[in-house]
């Protein structure tokens, strides 16, 4: 058990501004990951081929910094954030920035959920495993 304290995590769709290719995903990603350890943020990203919805957690400075870049960035736009909470333990602490898809997504949270004891936790994460149901959100990857 590995805990932390002030982590809070976060969940937010937005819609892609046009198609981004395999390219431009794989510069999103780099840019993520080398970012996210730097600022300590761990979490999970899937793409539709038109919204994306991204899972973040980490200490909360790092997290409203990465909040404010994310509203001004020209990729996606109709950012809305789908849950909010705080936790004493990551729930994904090996991933930097994972493109995963919605199957992926809906599975990792659902076992997030099972060992989470929060009860914010659990409102957010079941909001949005029913965002995440993979037969109403296909997956582009
Ligand atoms: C859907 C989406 C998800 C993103 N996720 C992250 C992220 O997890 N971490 C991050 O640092 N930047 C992420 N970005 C990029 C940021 O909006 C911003 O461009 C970047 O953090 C700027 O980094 P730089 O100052 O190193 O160039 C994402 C962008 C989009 C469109």
């Amino acid at each position: 058990m590995n805990l932390e304290l002030g982590l809070v995590h976060l969940s937010y769709c937005s819609q892609a501004c046009g198609p981004i290719g395999s390219a431009d995903l794989d510069q999103l990603l780099d840019t993520s990951k080398t970012n996210n350890k730097r600022d300590e943020i761990t979490g999970l990203l899937t793409y539709s081929g038109d919204l994306f919805i991204q899972f973040i957690e980490g200490p909360k400075a790092s997290i409203d910094r990465l909040m404010y870049r994310l509203r001004g960035d020209r990729r996606h736009r109709g950012l809305i954030v789908l849950t909010e909470g705080g936790e004493h333990e990551r729930l994904l602490p090996d991933w930097d920035m994972e493109l995963v898809t919605p199957q992926e997504a809906h599975h990792l949270l659902r076992e997030a959920l099972r060992e989470s004891d929060r009860y914010g936790t659990v409102i957010g994460l079941t909001r949005l495993l029913a965002k995440l149901q993979p037969d109403r959100y296909q997956s582009h990857i």
